[in-house]
């Protein structure tokens, strides 16, 4: 089988680490390398999350220091809802893998030179890594296969009724992304909201007897009982969506579409406007929003997953 060569930039947080539990067991993939970003909670502990979540599968890939803040704005950080350190009430073993010497920039454009032009970059955290990249080798337009994020919304939002949180935290590195030309998938909150796990299926996930899912459990209960509290209907895997878009894009549909990022309002500031209801259109329709999934399908799939560790 061709596998799929994939990097994962992430600033990770709780879905995070689920995204990256569940791109480790796809078959079809072959992440190249990890690269952490100050999203979620600081760099200080997004790097060590990413190289401990390897250890804790017994994975080694390498994991790559990104950017401590955002391009332009300030850091604003989520530990409210991912915890002291990003992963909830989990503990991880503490990896003992060599440190990499390089920044994620480089090692992303690295691993693109390497694939010669295959690799496609899951990005599911602010975009800085991903801008800087771009900034600083604009010939990586012709290596990168496809950009998938979690990230923006064609409605609503989760930091203000405006924007979604990876763009808000650091809305120029979207902006350079969205018109870099390179082909994206945006799996926006329209998709997100909807991939959810019921109570009922975290708890009985978490409840099963095994690292992996014991994980889960400690990770999630908190992040859980923030979305009870907003009267929302369950643990949203944000993440995960552009993983299994890439894998299973049969639970997914959505449109081709233009889409832009607002950078200096204050009312809309990280809002990602997109043309998909409005009779006036961008002029090129520059990623494909992802706006619904089969929950059912998808939460079985990530359950079935995470119990098979
Ligand atoms: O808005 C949800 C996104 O913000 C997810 O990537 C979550 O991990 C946080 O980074
Ligand atoms: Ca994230």
């Amino acid at each position: 089988m061709n596998k799929i060569p994939v990097w994962l930039d992430t600033d990770i947080g709780v879905d995070d680490s689920i995204a990256f539990l569940v791109l480790n067991k796809q078959k079809n993939l072959d992440l190249k390398g990890i690269s952490a970003v100050a999203g979620n909670v600081e760099l200080d502990f997004t790097y060590p999350n990413a190289r401990n979540i390897c250890c804790f599968v017994g994975a080694d890939y390498p994991v790559y220091k990104g950017a401590d803040k955002p391009m332009f704005v300030e850091p604003q950080t989520a530990h409210t809802i991912h915890g002291e350190e990003g992963l909830g009430r989990a503990k991880l073993p503490v990896s003992d893998a060599p440190e990499t010497d390089i920044p994620a920039w480089d090692a992303i454009y690295n691993a693109a030179v390497e694939a010669k032009g295959e690799l496609r970059l899951i990005a599911v955290g602010p975009l800085t890594n991903v801008a800087i990249t771009i900034s600083k080798y604009p010939q990586i337009r012709g290596l990168l296969k496809q950009i998938l994020i979690m990230g923006g919304a064609a409605v609503g939002g989760n930091v203000t009724p405006a924007a979604e949180y990876n763009i808000y935290a650091d809305p120029q590195a979207a902006q350079i992304v969205f018109k870099s030309g390179i082909p994206l998938v945006m799996c926006g909150l329209d998709v997100t909201m909807e991939a959810y796990m019921t109570p009922e299926e975290v708890y009985e996930l978490g409840a099963v007897d095994s690292p992996v899912c014991r994980f889960f459990g400690d990770s999630t209960i908190d992040v859980l009982n923030f979305y009870e509290r907003g009267s929302l209907p369950g643990l949203c895997l944000h993440d995960v969506c552009p993983v299994l878009y890439l894998t299973h894009p049969e639970l997914f549909s959505g449109k081709e579409a233009g889409v832009y990022v607002e950078t200096r309002g204050t009312i809309t500031r990280g809002k990602t406007i997109t043309d998909l209801m409005s009779d006036k259109k961008f002029p090129e329709k520059n990623a494909f929003v992802v706006l619904e999934v089969d929950r059912d399908g998808f939460s079985a799939m990530v359950s079935d997953i995470l119990r098979s560790y």
